[in-house]
């Protein structure tokens, strides 16, 4: 309750102590972490609202860094937009902590094979700090003028969950984000599903027919966007076997 009754920067603040021990400012704590850069001045945080619930199983606390650096075309802003994210699993028998590890794992695991994720800038006591991903990727790929490449990559990705035998139990889809040109995993919990091993082809049809489905419903169905999906999906789930 009391956390409401908080502004955000004051939340914001909370967090970054938590995160970064021993740093009592804001900024010294941003600077611990490499966030602002030598040849940069830190100028303010903003946030234009304090903690909400993201999502089934997190909160979220979305802000941004202020600098300004100076080059040969003279002096610039620089804004770092970040989010705060806590992990609120559905009630269960694991503890929090243990499922807050595993979604660092399966995260790592992504991006040891190829998948992209948000940089990840600290993460403790079921807490992460990471980038935020400006755009959802349905508004990408609807703008884009390189459909081809970008459905291509979202083929390559969701290729590799299915060869890591992850089974999501909905649309994966529309929980991804992108910085314009890129498909970017954010969850790597409930929604990515239980890798089922050994890996099941059935399942990984099963991903690939799902998520054709849900491209027709974002209006993207000429067979020329779909067979590209399908063929970034089919090399990179053949080439990991
Ligand atoms: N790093 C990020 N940058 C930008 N947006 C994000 C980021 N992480 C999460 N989001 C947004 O917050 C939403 C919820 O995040 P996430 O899927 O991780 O939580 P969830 O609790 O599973 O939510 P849901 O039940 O809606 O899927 C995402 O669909 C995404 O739009
Ligand atoms: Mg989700």
């Amino acid at each position: 309750m009391q956390e409401q009754e908080k502004s955000p920067l004051e939340q914001i603040g909370d967090e970054l102590k938590l995160l970064f021990s021993g740093e009592q400012e804001m900024y010294g704590a941003l600077k611990a972490l490499g966030l602002v850069p030598g040849n940069m001045l830190f100028s303010h945080i903003s946030a234009e609202r304090g903690w909400i619930r993201g999502g089934g199983e997190t909160y979220a606390l979305p802000f941004s860094v202020h600098m300004k650096g100076e080059n040969k075309d003279g002096k610039y802003a620089h804004e770092l937009k970040l989010v705060f994210k806590a992990c609120t699993p559905f009630p269960g028998p694991v503890p929090l902590l243990k499922i807050f590890d595993s979604w660092i794992a399966r995260r790592k695991l992504l991006e040891a094979n190829g998948v992209s994720t948000p940089v990840l800038c600290g993460a403790f006591s079921a807490l992460v700090l990471e980038e935020y991903l400006e755009h959802h990727l349905s508004d990408v790929i609807l703008q884009t003028n390189d459909r081809f490449s970008i459905l291509n990559e979202l083929g390559r990705s969701l290729g590799v969950i299915a060869k890591l035998s992850f089974n999501p139990p909905g649309s994966i889809i529309c929980d991804l984000r992108s910085r314009g040109n890129d498909v970017v995993f954010i969850d790597f919990g409930y929604d990515l599903g239980d890798p089922q091993l050994p890996a099941q082809e059935a399942t990984a049809m099963d991903i690939l027919n799902r998520t054709v489905r849900d491209l027709i419903i974002w209006k993207i169905s000429a067979q020329e966007e779909i067979d590209y999906f399908r063929a970034g999906f089919l090399r990179s789930y053949g080439r990991l076997l």
